[in-house]
């Protein structure tokens, strides 16, 4: 099986102001700035990814934001494009996140437009896929996250998967504290892999798929012993300096 680096990225969400921000970066840094094996990066509020980004700045944490608008510029109140987000100092963009999807009307058609306009800016994107509570019962998980990743297939080429990172998370599992066991996760995991793969070959099976929902310290290890999970992407437990360094440790490749 072809070698791929673990990526192991913090999604802050609504949390954290200026002063919270840097200080947990600096922390961050002080307990993973050694860690070479694993991809780190970290996605804090828009108004604080300047301030972020100085403190990142020649370390081995990568900087992202949680989305980005696929326009480039324009009358779109509210919005950041992908070239802002470069300028601020970014290397990635989350999109399609569930709770975009769930809440500002993040379609499938509206997380291809921002996968593109991502990696046309030159930044890299987490694509989030996942399952509802209700889907999964009605046994509909593959056939959702299919629909989801195909959307986004769609608008790739081969030459954007170096840059592309899928992340598996399933609705019901994030902020839950119920996290899919390693099983029911590397289910979908070879479920995206084969998708990936069947549309690349071998380029799309390198594709570094994340898990995430209620990653934490103590079950990020059973996870990322899976076969085709290859990191993770962290909400709560990545608020917390320790927290958030114990998982990427935990998904230190063996060796
Ligand atoms: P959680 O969030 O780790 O708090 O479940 C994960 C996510 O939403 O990315």
């Amino acid at each position: 099986m072809a070698h791929r680096t673990p990526i192991v990225v913090g999604n802050w969400k609504l949390h954290k102001n200026i002063a919270e921000a840097t200080a947990l970066v600096t922390e961050l840094k002080n307990q993973l700035g050694t860690v070479r094996d694993v991809e780190i990066g970290v996605a804090p509020v828009f108004t604080s990814l300047s301030a972020v980004a100085k403190r990142v700045e020649g370390s081995n944490l990568l900087l992202g934001a949680q989305d980005c608008f696929y326009e480039s510029g324009g009358a779109f109140t509210g919005e950041v494009s992908a070239a802002m987000l470069l300028d601020v100092g970014c290397q990635f963009a989350i999109v399609g996140h569930s709770e975009r999807r769930a809440m500002f009307g993040d379609t499938d058609a509206v997380v291809a437009k921002k996968t593109r306009a991502v990696l046309d800016g030159g930044l890299r994107a987490i694509v989030c896929v996942g399952e509802t509570e209700s889907e999964r019962d009605a046994g509909k998980t593959t056939e959702r996250v299919g629909t989801q990743l195909s959307a986004v297939l769609e608008i790739l080429s081969s030459d954007d998967l170096e840059r592309v990172v899928i992340a598996y998370e399933p609705v019901w599992a994030i902020g839950t504290g119920r996290t899919a066991t390693p099983a029911q996760a590397q289910e979908v995991h070879a479920f995206i892999r084969k998708q990936m793969a069947a549309r690349f070959s071998s380029a799309g099976e390198a594709v570094r798929i994340q898990y995430g929902g209620s990653v934490k310290p103590d079950n990020a290890q059973a996870l990322m012993s899976e076969a085709d999970i290859d990191g993770a992407l962290v909400g709560g437990a990545s608020l917390k300096a320790e927290d958030f360094a114990a998982i990427v440790k935990a998904s230190r490749p063996a060796r």
